[in-house]
């Protein structure tokens, strides 16, 4: 009883700092962003939810003077770079990622000149001083495209090395890797995947190009967070692995009532940072209009060139 009490009550509260939310956002003429990783109630306010390619897309566009990105560090520096003349707020500035953290430029610049200068192709999930050497970027949905779009044969790709790995099998070009990976898809194993696949055999698998080459050559398909979620909805099937961060169930199991998602390694498919944006801390981030993410204007001139030849080529039709 006693609990069933406590629920109520942070129902409840919850649906109170929602409309606190909402009231804040109209007043302080602001746009919130979401990742498919964040907590439910997250992406449940948000006005716009979706992959990172997505939300660099709709940061770029937007034309609310204030945009509160829910998502890690990284992205929030994208939609800094993307629009300087807004603010740009991260509730949770402690949100990093730990993929973008295995390289930083000095490194990059090193490299770049053992191996003679080739075209440096860039993960989003990364520094702004990376994005600043780097010649173009690209998201884990348009990295095949971005890749086959420069006219080199031999690139090099940072900061994945699983999404470089995956890349060069879907090209005729020499991707050369990083050695970044993210411990959140690369712990997951092929034979847990083929665990829960012997639970549920008609179910297809679909992973993230994040993960080990053994899962994504394993994997019926291949897919960015929201190409997942359009296959989801398209495909005939009913039943799916899902080899990505378990955020994204609730944008799965909310649009396809009737399917059935299973994650093969529930535990380690949890990204901590991800999960740093609270509704307490979304609501006093509008408040306050804290805590900013800005971007110095000499790396954020070179580093928008990246971003903004990045955008160009996914807007082609292929
Ligand atoms: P998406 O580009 O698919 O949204 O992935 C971002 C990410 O951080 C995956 O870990
Ligand atoms: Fe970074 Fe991995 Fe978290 Fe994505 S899931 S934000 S790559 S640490």
């Amino acid at each position: 009883m006693v609990m069933l009490a406590d629920q109520r009550s942070e129902t409840k509260s919850k649906a109170q700092l929602a409309d606190r939310i909402r009231e804040l956002k109209q007043q302080q003429h602001a746009i919130i962003l979401a990742h498919l990783y964040q907590r439910p109630e997250i992406q449940e306010i948000a006005d716009y939810v979706g992959d990172s390619l997505g939300l660099s897309q709709q940061a770029a566009a937007a034309d609310a003077g204030v945009i509160v990105f829910c998502g890690v560090h990284f992205m929030a520096e994208s939609a800094s770079i993307l629009s300087p003349g807004k603010i740009v707020i991260l509730p949770e500035p402690n949100a990093g990622c730990t993929m973008a953290d295995m390289v930083d430029a000095d490194e990059l610049r090193a490299r770049k000149q053992e191996l003679g200068g080739i075209p440096v192709v860039c993960y989003v999930n990364s520094s702004a001083a990376v994005k600043a050497e780097s010649d173009i970027c690209c998201t884990s949905r348009n990295a095949v495209q971005i890749v086959d779009s420069l006219p080199e044969q031999r690139v090099l790709f940072v900061p994945d090395r699983n999404l470089g790995h995956w890349v060069g099998t879907q090209t005729s070009k020499e991707v050369i890797t990083w050695d970044g990976f993210c411990n959140t898809h690369d712990s997951i194993t092929q034979a847990e995947i083929d665990r829960v696949h012997a639970l549920h055999p008609a179910a297809l698998v679909m992973v993230h190009p994040e993960c080990r080459p053994e899962v994504t050559a394993r994997a019926d398909r291949v897919l960015s967070t929201s190409g997942m979620l359009r296959f989801a909805k398209e495909s005939p099937a009913t039943e799916f692995i899902v080899g990505t961060e378990q955020g994204i169930m609730y944008q799965l199991t909310k649009d396809n009532p009737g399917k059935q998602f299973y994650l093969p390694s529930p535990a380690k498919q949890y990204c901590a940072n991800m999960k740093k944006v609270t509704l307490p801390k979304l609501a006093w981030a509008l408040e306050h209009l804290q805590p900013r993410v800005t971007v110095p204007d000499e790396i954020r001139r070179r580093a928008v060139r990246s971003l903004e030849r990045m955008l160009e080529v996914s807007s082609r039709r292929i």
